[in-house]
């Protein structure tokens, strides 16, 4: 069943035996969601792969890439997040199978015998196993580097790979490989092998991202071909994602295609287009190094609105530092308050995270821009998120795009 579908939802189960106390039990079509006592919370999908628990006060999000972030928030103090070392992911993954062998064996005579199957492949999940899922991530996938925070549940398709511009000063996604096409037949080789990676897991995914950095850069008819191999092999109804399709795009590369061919890719599922703008400011955007300019990224939305796509935009907060703190929030909003967004269109803010020796500071420092301090950071990034809101009458999202806090 697809999971946008309807008929689904078994209610949660509370089982209570003196061996566990409360056991809140959730079986979804696509997600199995185990509640000890409101202590700790386990969630896997359908083959039995961890997805996210919550443990000793500490939130953890368990990537295909066998990756582990930890994220925790304690009232009154600032939100921490981190990667585990190879070690920790180890002895957590050894910890939540044991947490759920001691919940099973407890509630073993009360749940079917789906659940006691499903249960059983959570704890087949031991250690070789999840290596060994690892591996086989790393052959089918490049890193997948970023999306948008609205498809964290996407399945990421990579019909391109990397960056075909590559030289933004600040970042630093995709310095790892060339920016590479796939043809129509390499693109359904990889979504065979992605779909037989993730098994039934498959209907845990919502919605479909085309890696990696601005895959609409590809040329309208080698695009179409692409986009006709996804629909053939997602097709509507199916288990797994809805063939809604969504992208990365930079302002440059969206100048490419006219609005015709945007209205193309509308039809074969197209429907939000998510651009780093990062500044409305000139100066800003130079010492970026982004391709096109600002006017032009105004111009682009105008274009992908007037279509019916929707338009998700990211802006870098702090970038410019101190000295061009004015002009990048002014000229941002003005930015936006010019591309008339909608409901269903999205606003970033992500807090510009850049290393000493990355191009980006190299400039700035020439250019003697100091920094801003955590303290001015975060009042720029709340002058965002308000501007934002005016500029656009309240009609998109606007949200804090943490990009530590990816991954897949
Ligand atoms: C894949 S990138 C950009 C998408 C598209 N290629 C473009 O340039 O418009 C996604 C977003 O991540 C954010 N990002 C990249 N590097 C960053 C950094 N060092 N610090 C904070 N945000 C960053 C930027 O806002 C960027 O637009
Ligand atoms: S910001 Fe976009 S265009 Fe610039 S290097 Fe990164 S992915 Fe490429």
């Amino acid at each position: 069943m697809n999971n946008q579908g309807t008929a689904v939802a078994p209610a949660t189960q509370v089982i209570n035996t003196p061996q566990t106390g409360n056991i809140f039990v959730n079986a979804q079509p696509w997600s199995l969601t185990l509640s000890d006592n409101l202590r700790a919370t386990f969630v896997f999908d359908r083959e039995g792969r961890p997805v996210s628990c919550f443990l000793n006060g500490c939130n953890y999000r368990f990537g295909l890439s066998g990756q582990v972030l930890m994220k925790v928030s304690r009232p009154g103090a600032p939100r921490f997040r981190r990667l585990l070392s190879a070690d920790e992911s180890v002895q957590l993954h050894a910890t939540v199978r044991d947490e759920v062998a001691r919940i099973a064996a407890g509630i073993a005579g009360a749940i079917s015998d789906e659940l006691q199957a499903w249960l059983a492949q959570v704890l087949a999940w031991d250690e070789a196993r999840v290596r060994v899922d690892r591996e086989r991530f790393l052959r089918i996938y490049r890193p997948v580097s970023i999306v948008p925070p609205d498809q964290y549940r996407a399945l990421v398709l990579q019909v391109t790979e990397g960056c075909s511009w590559n030289r933004c000063s600040f970042c630093s996604f995709y310095r790892d490989r060339r920016f590479r096409i796939k043809t129509a037949a390499a693109l359904r080789e990889h979504i065979r092998q992605v779909k037989d990676f993730l098994g039934r897991g498959i209907s845990l995914r919502r919605s479909i991202f085309l890696g990696d950095a601005n895959a609409l850069i590809v040329p309208q008819p080698r695009l179409r071909e692409l986009f006709a191999v996804i629909h053939e092999e997602f097709p509507a109804g199916a288990e797994g994602p809805s063939p809604d399709l969504y992208a990365f795009l930079d302002i440059f590369g969206a100048a490419r295609k006219s609005a015709e061919q945007y209205a193309e890719l509308r039809d074969y599922g197209l429907r939000r287009v998510y651009i780093g703008l990062e500044s409305g400011d000139e100066a800003v955007f130079r010492l970026l190094n982004k391709p096109g300019s600002p006017q032009q990224g105004v111009e682009m939305v105008a274009q992908l609105k007037a279509v019916g796509l929707q338009v998700g935009i990211i802006l870098l907060a702090g970038a410019g530092g101190a000295d061009l703190a004015r002009r990048h929030v002014a000229r941002s909003l003005a930015a936006l308050s010019a591309m008339e967004l909608g409901t269903g269109d999205l606003v970033y803010i992500s807090p510009l995270l850049v290393p000493d020796d990355s191009d980006y500071a190299r400039r700035a420092r020439t250019l003697g821009l100091a920094p801003l301090s955590a303290a001015e950071l975060t009042a720029q990034l709340e002058e965002l998120k308000t501007g934002a809101r005016a500029a656009t009458g309240g009609r998109p999202r606007v949200a804090l795009y943490h990009i530590e806090e990816w991954l897949y």
